[in-house]
């Protein structure tokens, strides 16, 4: 039988509640297909360093990188100062496992939960890349005369050819092995801001030069003020994404209220070949912490990425299938802290969902 190691981090606010959730369906589907998860939990978030100072030590982070997966919650508690756990943990993982691509589905499984007027489930399928080590997250900042009248403060803006071409280069293999839409050509589309930010020449450079090795992938280029006007006015244009760290950030979090929200939006920061990490694209969300309000479906729909990732790919797929169902069924008006149903009730009905699918198969 494969077994499958996965650390997990909870983490802070609505964290432990939605992975609480995710580990009972993902304990359901692994015992559905026939395989183990040996979880090991990581106490690291905002708890852990108020009562030890640690954020994430090097021996945990070596225990951590020997699993196969990562499976996190969110990070980020208002207790403590901005960006602390956020860039010691979160960052500290990416940067430090070279997750170098941050893979986004954008999908609408129902109607009636994108906030645009007639806009179909099948106007909503991308995915987007983003480059996930570089750009203004790689930390070189600085503040001078700081607090004083004449304060400057910086923080540079980085690419490197290796860093844009391997995210480039994953992003074409995707649209090439992309399952293509009825009637659409494989199409990637690059997202930067070359015309001001003319550091991005190097990944209008480099697109076309690996491009022209995927003749079979048609090319597409936005500029990110364009292309947020455009995911709104024409999203069923967009079918795999490319784009840079900030720009990708600010894009995936528009793009996730076109399938739904927050309460639904997964995400995968991955190396190819090395132990990766899926997430929830939310965060802590703090004034939701505790209240058994927050919507769970995003980290199960990260555990279905990350079970796809570690070749589970037919549980990976009935996890999709079963909240395809659930969302398509309209139990659930929303998928916002507002749906009527408790983090354990949606829980519940995915588990449900999941012997409904089976059932039918
Ligand atoms: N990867 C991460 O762990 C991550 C990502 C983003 C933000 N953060 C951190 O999280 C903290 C809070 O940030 P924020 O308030 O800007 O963003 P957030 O994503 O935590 O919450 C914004 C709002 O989205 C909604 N929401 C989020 N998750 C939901 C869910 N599962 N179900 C239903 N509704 C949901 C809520 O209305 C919430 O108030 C900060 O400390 C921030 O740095 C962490």
């Amino acid at each position: 039988m494969a077994s499958h190691r996965i650390a997990v981090i909870p983490g802070d606010g609505i964290g432990p509640e939605v992975v609480g959730e995710g580990l009972r369906v993902l304990e359901r589907v692994a015992s559905l297909h026939g395989f183990e998860i040996r979880p090991t939990r990581f106490p690291f978030g905002a708890e852990h360093y108020l009562e030890s100072r640690e954020v994430l030590p090097d021996a945990a982070f070596s225990e951590i990188r020997a699993h196969d997966a990562i499976l996190l919650g969110a990070i980020g508690d208002p207790r403590i100062e901005v960006g602390l756990l956020e860039f010691g943990i979160i960052a500290r993982l990416r940067f430090d496992l070279d997750l170098y691509v941050n893979l986004r589905p954008v999908r609408l499984y129902a109607e009636h939960l994108c906030p645009l007027k007639d806009v179909r489930p099948e106007d909503v399928d991308f995915t987007v890349v983003r480059e996930n080590t570089e750009d203004a997250y790689a930390g070189m900042r600085g503040f001078f005369k700081k607090g004083t009248p004449d304060e400057i403060a910086t923080q540079e803006i980085l690419f490197t050819r290796k860093g844009v071409e391997r995210a480039i280069r994953y992003a074409f293999e995707l649209a090439r092995t992309r399952p293509a839409r009825a009637g659409r050509p494989k199409k990637l589309t690059l997202i930067d801001k070359a015309n001001a930010i003319r550091a991005m020449d190097l990944w209008t450079r480099t697109f076309a030069e690996v491009g022209a090795e995927y003749p079979d992938v048609t090319r597409d280029h936005q500029y990110i003020d364009a292309a947020c006007m455009y995911v709104v006015r024409d999203p069923a244009q967009y079918d795999t994404v490319v784009t840079s760290n900030m720009f990708g950030d600010i894009f995936t979090d528009l793009s996730a209220m076109i399938q739904g929200g927050l309460g639904i939006a997964a995400s995968g920061n991955i190396h190819p070949g090395r132990v990766s990490l899926f997430e929830p694209i939310h965060g802590s969300a703090p004034k939701y912490a505790g209240r058994g309000v927050a919507n769970p479906i995003a980290t199960i729909m990260a555990i279905s990425m990350m079970l796809g990732y570690l070749g589970e790919s037919s549980a990976a797929q009935h996890i999709e299938e079963a909240v395809a169902d659930l969302l398509r069924s309209r139990r659930l008006p929303s998928l916002g802290t507002d749906s009527g149903f408790s983090t354990r009730q949606i829980g519940d009905l995915v588990i449900e969902a999941l012997e409904q699918v089976r059932a039918a198969s």
